[in-house]
């Protein structure tokens, strides 16, 4: 790629960076990996700083390495060391019954086991979560007074903590008030309540295919049924199909995560997210937004929820605490736009309030515990390590092999080939202690027989690598 610069009239910066490119080359510096800062390779080589940030750009320049803001440059995975993405899915136009089968109670149950590899649940490592800080938050409420989260609240739930969420919303560009927010037992109780509220048993719910598992059981336990919608891995559920279920009456409400979707990881484009709402407003139909992974992007700036551009409270947004500060804390909310009232009843009924002494710990680390400072280290970390294990993937997995390229989140869809049964790699990966998330557990009708989802909540590792090179084998003899 540089060679063509690598001759003697180079000027000097051109030679550093063919140096690099060397190094990178003979797997001195290997792709995903962080290249030196320029201060110190200038001061390692005795070159000037200019000089080495010229080479840097260079080398970004020809996709060589990558910038990451705040944290310096990385060497690039080369389009020609990734995998192929999945296509488009293409579910057929029906309704479908739910069952979801018991095997995702033991995907959760591998969590508490540390003897198993965790591909399985999307769930964060211990090691990223910032809990001594957590613990100081809840110490210092605790020291404050003796009678912190004992008594009964409001169903809106804990207001500090609804004025940091309504805060935050200003940051990403949307105002909601805090008395437009409730606090819901984790996302998983927030999208249980919008659903009564927007739905009833026999109704359908359109889903993206493949979406989070999660989605399925909670619409199973309601009695509901799924129209799967086909959805892009890079740009998110089709309109175009969503609009012809609509249009021919088959759907009561939307279930969607158009940040950073579980599996896909996929990011709806903003003009699709306007046309989205475009065609949800002609229909009066509600939209349940999921934007728990919405933090976690990799790139520059946070992607807006649908909810920022919705003029008629027609979209009833989701998230939770659970992937960046703790999943155990079950600390979720709602903005349930013009369907608060019947939300807030259901809250009654369900849970009362929201458990009031956790929601004043998370409403402290939010207002004073460095919260986004600890959000931009674990993107960063969360990039890394998806850009790892994709690396492992090309090496270890059998020809054929497809994997989505997630713009956020933690988590790798990945296409086996048709030989390989998923379910059955299962079983075959958890007798060598390794969990993975079967294909099928993300379908109402469970397709998907030859996918996994992997999960890269974990620091990448020797371990990590030789459970992802085991994967492999196993696929390989399928
Ligand atoms: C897309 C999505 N929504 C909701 C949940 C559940 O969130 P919580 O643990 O806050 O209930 C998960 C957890 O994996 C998820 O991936």
């Amino acid at each position: 790629m540089l060679n063509k610069i690598a001759n003697a009239e180079q000027h000097l910066y051109e030679q550093v960076a063919h140096q690099i490119q060397g190094l990178i080359e003979q797997g001195t510096l290997r792709p995903g990996e962080r290249i030196p800062s320029v201060r110190r390779f200038s001061a390692q080589n005795g070159v000037s700083i200019s000089t080495v940030m010229q080479a840097y750009a260079l080398l970004e320049d020809h996709g060589v390495i990558e910038a990451r803001p705040q944290s310096g440059y990385y060497v690039r995975l080369r389009s020609r060391e990734l995998p192929p993405e999945p296509a488009i899915s293409h579910p057929p136009l029906a309704a479908a019954r739910v069952n979801v089968p018991d095997l995702v109670i033991r995907i959760h149950e591998a969590i508490e086991n540390p003897d198993i590899v965790p591909f399985g649940a999307a769930c964060p490592s211990l090691d990223l979560l910032p809990s001594r800080k957590l613990n100081r938050a809840l110490g210092a409420i605790l020291r404050r007074t003796n009678y912190a989260g004992v008594t009964y609240q409001s169903a809106l739930g804990n207001q500090p903590l609804r004025h940091q969420i309504s805060r935050r919303a200003l940051d990403w560009g949307h105002h909601i008030a805090e008395n437009d927010i409730i606090t819901t037992f984790g996302c998983t109780e927030a999208l249980n309540l919008c659903l009564r509220a927007v739905a009833e048993p026999g109704d359908t719910i359109a889903v993206e295919s493949p979406t989070y598992f999660g989605i399925l059981q909670i619409i199973e336990s309601l009695k509901m049924k799924a129209l799967e919608i086909a959805t892009d891995p890079k740009t998110g559920v089709s309109l175009e199909a969503l609009e012809t279920a609509i249009r021919k009456r088959m759907v009561k409400a939307c279930l969607l995560m158009p940040n950073f979707q579980n599996p896909l990881g996929c990011c709806m484009p903003e003009e699709n997210k306007k046309e989205l709402l475009r065609i949800l407003a002609r229909y009066e139909i509600p939209m349940i937004e999921d934007d728990i992974y919405g933090d976690l992007y990799h790139g520059a700036d946070r992607p807006q929820p649908v909810k920022t551009f919705d003029k008629n409270g027609l979209v009833l947004l989701c998230a939770s605490f659970s992937k960046t500060l703790s999943a155990g804390y079950r600390i979720g909310w709602t903005a349930p736009g013009r369907f608060k009232t019947q939300v807030e009843r259901l809250k009654v009924t369900n849970t009362m309030s929201t458990a009031p002494l956790l929601e004043l710990a998370i409403a402290e680390m939010l207002r004073n515990g460095g919260y986004d400072h600890y959000l931009r280290r674990i993107r960063k970390a969360y990039a890394l390590q998806v850009q790892l294990t994709t690396r492992a993937i090309c090496k270890y997995f059998p020809e054929g092999t497809k994997v989505t390229r997630p713009l956020g989140g933690f988590l790798l869809w990945v296409e086996l080939p048709k030989s390989v049964n998923a379910l059955a790699l299962y079983r075959k990966a958890l007798a060598e202690k390794i969990s993975i998330a079967p294909g099928p557990l993300f379908s109402a009708k469970q397709r998907y027989p030859n996918f996994i989802r992997l999960s890269c909540g974990h620091p990448w590792s020797a371990e990590l690598e030789q459970a992802l090179a085991t994967l492999g084998r196993l696929a390989g003899t399928m």
